[in-house]
């Protein structure tokens, strides 16, 4: 048996589709309906605060609607059973992952169930709605509160913490995601040139594809669990 290499995983919003989260640019490369740029970057908030609200309130109350899938539950086991690092980086602002019961999941491009204050820079969980009226609750403004979302134009968060876990990476796998959207796109470069193996989990080819050294086709929910009994099963587990 050899000792357990440290493993980063990447997921996208492929591995949420088939709890019923649609995807970005599958099909129509519609986002429920909008485009991406009329919904999702800082100009289209300016422009109408309104309706980038509502968009992200139906988001936030469509997760009660959603469950965890056997992907997601499939990486919160190899966390609590692999007898190495596991460093979980999602591009995804739902909440699956932590409700499969994973552990300290790095949302690199922020939370639904979060909102921020433009005017304090203050942020917290949030269940419910946000408006253009709504008061924050630190300095008793209103007029500034927002998604706690990386919009288009905005920096990911965690990154430098990303940046060492991919350094030390002995086994890199990106899940459900398309590879058009940097910097996540560029992890498996990154990870590569530290020396890891690198694993994508698609159920289609992405734009990234041949930076990959293995792939697993297939839908997520069927490929991740093979690739975790499998990585799991070489330590008795
Ligand atoms: N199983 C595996 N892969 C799937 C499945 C499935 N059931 N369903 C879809 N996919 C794959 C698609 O083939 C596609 O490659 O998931 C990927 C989804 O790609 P995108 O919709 O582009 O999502 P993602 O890569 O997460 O987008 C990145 O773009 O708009 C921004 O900030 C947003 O985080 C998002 C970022």
């Amino acid at each position: 048996m050899s000792a357990p290499l440290p493993i980063v995983i990447l997921t996208g919003a492929g591995i949420s589709a088939e709890s019923g989260l649609a995807t970005f640019r599958d099909k129509d490369g519609l986002w429920e309906g909008h485009r991406v740029e009329d919904v999702a970057c800082p100009d289209a908030f300016r422009r109408n605060p309104a309706l980038v609200h509502r968009f992200y309130n139906l988001r936030r109350a469509g997760l009660s609607e959603v469950e965890p899938n056997a992907a997601h539950f499939a990486l919160a086991r190899l966390q609590h059973e692999y007898p190495g690092e596991v460093t979980l980086i999602t591009q995804n602002v739902d909440d699956l992952h932590e409700r499969a019961g994973s552990a300290s999941v790095i949302h690199m491009h922020g939370e639904l169930r979060k909102v921020r204050c433009d005017l304090c820079w203050r942020g917290r969980e949030w269940e419910g709605d946000l408006d253009t009226e709504t008061v924050c609750p630190f300095c008793n403004r209103a007029g500034g509160m927002r998604p706690d979302i990386v919009w288009f134009g905005e920096i990911p968060k965690f990154m430098e913490r990303i940046g060492r876990a991919l350094d030390r990476a002995g086994i890199f796998a990106a899940i459900g995601t398309s590879g058009h959207v940097y910097p996540a796109a560029g992890f498996v470069s990154m990870a590569a040139a530290s020396g890891a193996e690198t694993l994508e989990i698609n159920n289609a080819g992405t734009a990234v594809s041949s930076h990959f050294d293995r792939h697993l086709t297939g839908p997520a929910t069927v490929q991740v669990p093979v690739w975790v009994d499998d990585i799991l099963n070489r330590f008795g587990k």
